[in-house]
């Protein structure tokens, strides 16, 4: 019995990947590298190809005996799906096709899937719990709504179980230092906070601070990347049990605001972080986090790590791999 992790040489992907191996499951990663690591990949085997060659899947599937499947490769800027949506639509939607059709055809019935709290857009009300409208602002969180519906209709065409995990705010880094985050293809808010800290670039842009917070700077519930990953061993474990299909959110419940992660980052580090307050980004919400009350009811999981541990852990990766994962050799 093994578990096929798509995209798992990707951030969360490989912090996933980690904890199943340590759970002494057997995992095979499929990952075009396009955008992942193979040195991110540990502990498990790497086979370089796309979601889309349904020969290539139906036969690792059958090849190394694979029970369910958690499928993590996708494309996710949003600002390039608005600019090229086609390679949203192609890769992110009809590439999950091409990857469910060939999973059914070698008998697998179980996917776990990485979904995103961008699906909600600009939520009306906080905490965002699963009946929160789906209102997706950008054609990156489009993709994502359609697939948890594709999935859902699989489901009751063909018997697919799955667990759409709607992903808050990813950041950290392993707990031992081994991986982390690319900083160089993240346009996220820790990752650039460690890079203009470490002087790897010029000051943060704090992208407004008159807004209707506490601070005047918008708020989000950063998880932890090892929270987010024992996540999606739950969601295994929920379908393992016979769970039928379902939408979670994955967040810790708390918001944070922008300079609560800078003042976090200078208590932790000893530095000042270097920033100057920009004019607001279009499309960001003024806040969102999660309601993770079904997370803990339908999984078993909550979040157990908080900022301070998201900041610490990120500014051990980015400040001991200021290049990200070496080059490939
Ligand atoms: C966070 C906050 C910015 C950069 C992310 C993912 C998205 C989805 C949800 C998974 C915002 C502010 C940022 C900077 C700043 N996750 N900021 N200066 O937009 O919440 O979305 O989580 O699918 O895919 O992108 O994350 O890190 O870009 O922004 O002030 O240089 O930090 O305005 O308030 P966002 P983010």
């Amino acid at each position: 019995m093994s578990i096929l992790v798509t995209g798992g040489a990707g951030y969360i992907g490989s912090h996933t990947v980690r904890q199943l191996t340590r759970g002494a499951t057997d995992v095979v990663v499929l990952d075009s590298l396009e955008l992942g690591h193979r040195q991110a990949v540990i502990e498990a085997e790497l086979v370089v190809g796309d979601i889309a060659d349904q020969e290539l899947v139906i036969g690792l599937c059958r090849d190394r005996g694979v029970t369910q499947v958690v499928h993590f490769a996708a494309y996710k800027s949003v600002g390039e799906s608005m600019s090229d949506p086609a390679r949203y639509w192609l890769n992110n939607v009809a590439g999950t096709t091409k990857l469910v059709e060939a999973m059914l055809a070698a008998g697998v019935e179980q996917l776990v899937f990485s979904s995103s709290c961008s699906v909600y857009g600009t939520p009306a009300h906080n905490p965002v719990g699963e009946d929160a409208p789906i209102h997706p602002e950008s054609v990156y969180a489009e993709s994502k709504a359609m697939v948890e519906r594709i999935l859902q209709w699989y489901g009751v065409t063909h018997g697919l179980r799955s667990v759409s995990l709607r992903y808050f705010n990813a950041a950290g880094a392993s707990d031992d230092g081994r991986i982390g985050e690319d900083w160089r293809s993240s346009q996220n808010l820790v990752p650039l906070v460690m890079k203009a800290t470490l002087g790897r670039s010029g000051p943060l842009t704090v992208f407004g601070d008159d807004y209707p917070t506490p601070d005047g700077t918008c708020i989000r519930d950063y998880i932890h990347v090892d929270d987010l990953a024992a996540a999606h061993l739950a969601a295994l474990a929920y379908l393992d049990g016979g769970g039928s299909t379902t939408a979670v959110n994955v967040g810790t419940g708390t918001g944070s605001s922008v300079y609560e992660v800078i003042r976090a980052t200078e208590r932790i580090t000893g530095r000042a972080v270097p920033y100057a307050v920009g004019p607001r980004r279009s499309g960001d919400p003024v806040a969102t986090f999660a309601d993770p009350a079904t997370a803990q009811r339908t999984l078993g999981w909550r979040a157990c790590r908080g900022l301070d541990e998201i900041i610490d852990s990120a500014w051990r990766w980015h400040r001991d791999h200021p290049d990200g994962f070496p080059a490939e050799g």
